[in-house]
C-alpha cells in the first residue's frame, strides 16, 4: 500500500473508532431520556432514571454532530485531494476553481464553527444553512458549472444506495440537530422534540447505511483500483 491509500484508510478508520461508538452512546442517552419522559408524564410520576441523561444525550449529540461533519469532511477532503489536487493537478488547469473549493471549504467549518457559539434563533437558522449550503456546493461543483469533472464519487445513478448522498443527507440532519435544540427545550407542546425524533432516527438509519456502503465502497475500491 502506498501513502495515498494509507490516507484513504483515514476517514473509515475515524468513522469506526470515533463515531460509531458516539453515536450508540448517545442513542443510549437518547432512550433513556424518552423513558424518563414518559414515566414522569403526565401527572408527575417517579423513573429510576437519573435526571441527568437528557444533558449528557445533549452533550454528547453536540460532540457527535461535529465528530459526523468532520468524517464528512475528511471523506470528501480526501476525494477532492487526490482526484482534483494531486492527479487533476487543479491548482494549475483550473486556478481560481481551485482556490474557490479551498475558500469554501474554510467558509462552511466557519459557519458550522459559529453555529455552535450562536444562541438567537436567526442566527442558528443562518450559520445551520450557510453550513449545510457549502456542504452542497462543495459536492456538487460539477453540477453547478464551477469545474466539468466530479470530485466526489456521488454514485448519482444508484443515489438510493450511495455512500455519498446517505452521509451528506446524515449530516446535515446532525447540523438541524445542533441549531434546533433551544426550540426542543422552549416547545411545550413537544413539536420540535418529536420532528427531533422523527428526523435523527431517519439519521440512524442512514449510519447504519453509512456502515454497509462504506465497507462496499472500500471493498470496490480496493487495493488495486485506488490511487
Ligand atoms: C442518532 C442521533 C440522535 C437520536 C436518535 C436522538 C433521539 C432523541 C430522543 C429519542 C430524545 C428524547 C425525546 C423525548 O423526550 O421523548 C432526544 C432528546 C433530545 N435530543 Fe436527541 N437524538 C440524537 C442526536 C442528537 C443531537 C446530535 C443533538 C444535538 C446536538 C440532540 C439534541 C437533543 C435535545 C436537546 C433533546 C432534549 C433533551 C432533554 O429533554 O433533556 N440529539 N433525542
Ligand atoms: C458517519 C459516518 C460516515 C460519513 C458521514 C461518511 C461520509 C463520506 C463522504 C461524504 C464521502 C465522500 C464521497 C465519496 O467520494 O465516496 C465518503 C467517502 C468514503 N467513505 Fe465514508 N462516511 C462515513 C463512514 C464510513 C465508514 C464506516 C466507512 C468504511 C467502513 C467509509 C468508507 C468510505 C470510503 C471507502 C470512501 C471513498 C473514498 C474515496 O472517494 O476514495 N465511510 N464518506
Amino acid at each position: 500500500m502506498n501513502a495515498t491509500q494509507w490516507a484513504g484508510i483515514i476517514h473509515p478508520a475515524i468513522a469506526i473508532i470515533f463515531v460509531f461508538p458516539l453515536i450508540g452512546i448517545v442513542v443510549n442517552f437518547a432512550w433513556q431520556t424518552r423513558q424518563r419522559r414518559l414515566q414522569i408524564a403526565p401527572q408527575g410520576g417517579k423513573s429510576k432514571i437519573p435526571p441527568v441523561v437528557g444533558r449528557e444525550h445533549v452533550s454528547i449529540g453536540r460532540w457527535l454532530a461535529g465528530a459526523v461533519v468532520g468524517v464528512w469532511f475528511l471523506g470528501t477532503g480526501y476525494a477532492i485531494t487526490t482526484k482534483g489536487f494531486i492527479q487533476g493537478n487543479l491548482l494549475e488547469t483550473y486556478r481560481s476553481q481551485a482556490i474557490f473549493i479551498l475558500l469554501m471549504g474554510v467558509a462552511t467549518i466557519a459557519s458550522f464553527a459559529l453555529l455552535y457559539r450562536a444562541r438567537e434563533r436567526l442566527w442558528r437558522t443562518i450559520f445551520a444553512v450557510l453550513s449545510s449550503g457549502g456542504l452542497l456546493i462543495l459536492s456538487f461543483t460539477d453540477k453547478l458549472g464551477i469545474i466539468d469533472k466530479s470530485l466526489i464519487f456521488r454514485r448519482d445513478n444508484q443515489w438510493y444506495f450511495s455512500h455519498f448522498y446517505y452521509g451528506t443527507i446524515a449530516t446535515i440532519l446532525m447540523i438541524i440537530s445542533l441549531a434546533i435544540i433551544q426550540e426542543i427545550y422552549q416547545d411545550r407542546s413537544n413539536r420540535w422534540r418529536n420532528l427531533h425524533i422523527i428526523l435523527n432516527c431517519i439519521a440512524l438509519l442512514l449510519f447504519v447505511g453509512q456502515g454497509i456502503t462504506g465497507a462496499r465502497d472500500l471493498f470496490e475500491i480496493g487495493l488495486y483500483a485506488s490511487p
